[in-house]
């Protein structure tokens, strides 16, 4: 069970805060709600204390009957400043919808509300899911501050495509869906949990900076205005993450089990890092880091599209997705029957290596990272031979044959290894931790690369 202090500002989506309430507490997690003056033209204050059951709170100036305290917990016997408690008190502050505006202010770090005043004062991990208009949300000025929050270690909840509230309009800017919001948020207090649990790990940050003594996600939610000046700021980074899907007919295909989930911590570091983001998604369930640049794919064959219009312009690819080796020869348009067929036979053909592809185009300048999947205790020399024939500077290797880490799972152990010019392999290997760690592990042998090119 966490405490999560969410804040709606005013958007017409203010009404899917309720389900995401509801969502919560079903859940058993406690939650406190803070509005802005405007939110409540959408959404009234009555709804969201008859699902959380506890006050909500608009103003600094009103008292909080709860003192800070979140259902289930004791008030405090003194009364204390409301909104600095109730911040004090959040294991996660999440702030759904986040209007242009409300964006804006976080930016500024203006404190003209109770909502922005909580912002500032937070020490927990922020979450912002935004909605808004599509041209809104496509604005420089929305980009630029979406891009510098997410530089701050702001958590971004990327809004869906699809139509929008004025009539007739397409585009994006949807709030990501309750569920989508509360598997942000518990992936946030996980992430939390762990770098609590883990004690600091001075080596990769030294080689990084050799000044901090804890991973960047950590350094990023405790220092705030640290990531704006990221050690890859202005760096275009283009990741690959999840698995691609060959189809059979109109409704199967050949597929694998990657979640997407290592790809998706590389970008959401990356950005944190400073840097712009192209992240080429494919079949991947969970939600996109707000301030990437997102395309999404299915198949081997659009991968590479995608990935050969964004590749000259990188200066660091980040191969993560699971890509076919190889597809049906021939979809059928729609769904096979399997009347009439004792059995059904698929003649596979295989696919382009994307990698190999981009690699053979790459100019100077450029960083190239791909990932193997080996199986057994030799994954690592085995893989080798990978690094040099796929023409890489980094290969992320990680062994297959086990089940707790990897594939489809939220922790990862691996070994880096490293061309070093004239033949040179360096090895580093990443004991078990979470894939947000294991991407900064990752992300610090880019920047070893890139400064030593
Ligand atoms: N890859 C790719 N295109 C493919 C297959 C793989 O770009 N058609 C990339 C993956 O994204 C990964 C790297 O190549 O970064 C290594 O993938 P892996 O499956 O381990 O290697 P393969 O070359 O496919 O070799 P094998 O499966 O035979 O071990």
């Amino acid at each position: 069970m966490a405490r999560i202090l969410l804040g709606v500002s005013g958007g017409i989506a203010a009404y899917k805060a309720l389900e995401l309430v509801r969502l919560a507490t079903a859940a058993g997690h406690a939650v406190r709600v803070i509005q802005t003056p405007t939110s409540r033209r959408f959404v009234g204050e009555a709804s969201f204390a008859a699902l959380t059951g506890a006050p909500v709170l608009v103003s600094e100036f009103e008292r909080d009957p709860a003192r800070g305290a979140y259902p289930g917990d004791p008030a405090p016997a003194h009364d204390p400043i409301s909104h600095l408690e109730l911040v004090a008190n959040a294991d996660a502050f999440l702030i759904a919808p986040a209007t242009a505006n409300t964006i804006a202010k976080l930016v500024g770090g203006f404190a003209d509300n109770l909502l922005c005043s909580a912002a500032l004062a937070a020490r927990c991990p922020l979450l912002l899911a935004p909605a808004m208009n599509d041209r809104m949300y496509e604005h420089p000025a929305t980009r630029a501050n979406l891009a510098t929050l997410a530089a701050r270690g702001v958590v971004m909840i990327a809004p869906g495509e699809g139509r929008l509230a004025s009539a007739g309009e397409e585009g994006v800017g949807r709030l990501a869906e309750p569920p989508a919001l509360l598997a942000a948020c518990e992936a946030a207090l996980a992430d939390r949990a762990a770098a609590v649990r883990r004690p600091p790990q001075p080596d990769a940050s030294a080689e990084r900076n050799g000044a901090h003594d804890t991973p960047g996600r950590a350094r990023a939610a405790s220092d705030p205005l640290d990531g704006t000046h990221g050690t890859l700021a202005g760096a275009r980074v283009l990741v690959t993450a999840g698995g691609t899907r060959e189809p059979i007919d109109s409704v199967r295909f050949v597929g694998n089990s990657s979640s997407g989930r290592m790809g998706y911590a590389l970008a959401q570091a990356a950005i944190e890092r400073g840097a712009d983001v192209t992240l080429v998604s494919a079949n991947v369930a969970l939600p996109a880091p707000g301030a990437a640049h997102l395309r999404e794919v299915r198949t081997a064959a659009e991968l590479k599209r995608a990935c050969e219009a964004e590749f000259p312009a990188c200066d660091v690819l980040l191969m993560a997705a699971a890509v076919a080796d190889f597809t049906p020869a021939a979809a059928a348009a729609e769904k096979l029957k399997k009347a009439d067929r004792g059995s059904l036979e698929l003649v596979l053909e295989p696919t382009a290596d994307v990698l190999s592809g981009l690699s053979a185009q790459r100019h100077a300048g450029q960083t190239l990272v791909g990932f193997a999947a080996e199986h057994g205790r030799d994954a690592a020399r085995t893989a080798r031979g990978k690094l040099s024939a796929k023409g890489l500077d980094a290969l992320v290797v990680n062994d297959i044959s086990r089940s707790d880490i990897g594939f489809d799972s939220a922790e990862n152990e691996v070994t880096i290894l490293s061309a070093h010019g004239n033949g040179e392999v360096a090895e580093r290997h990443v004991a078990r931790t979470t894939k947000t760690e294991v991407a900064e592990a990752i992300l610090d042998t880019v920047e070893g690369l890139r400064g030593r090119g």
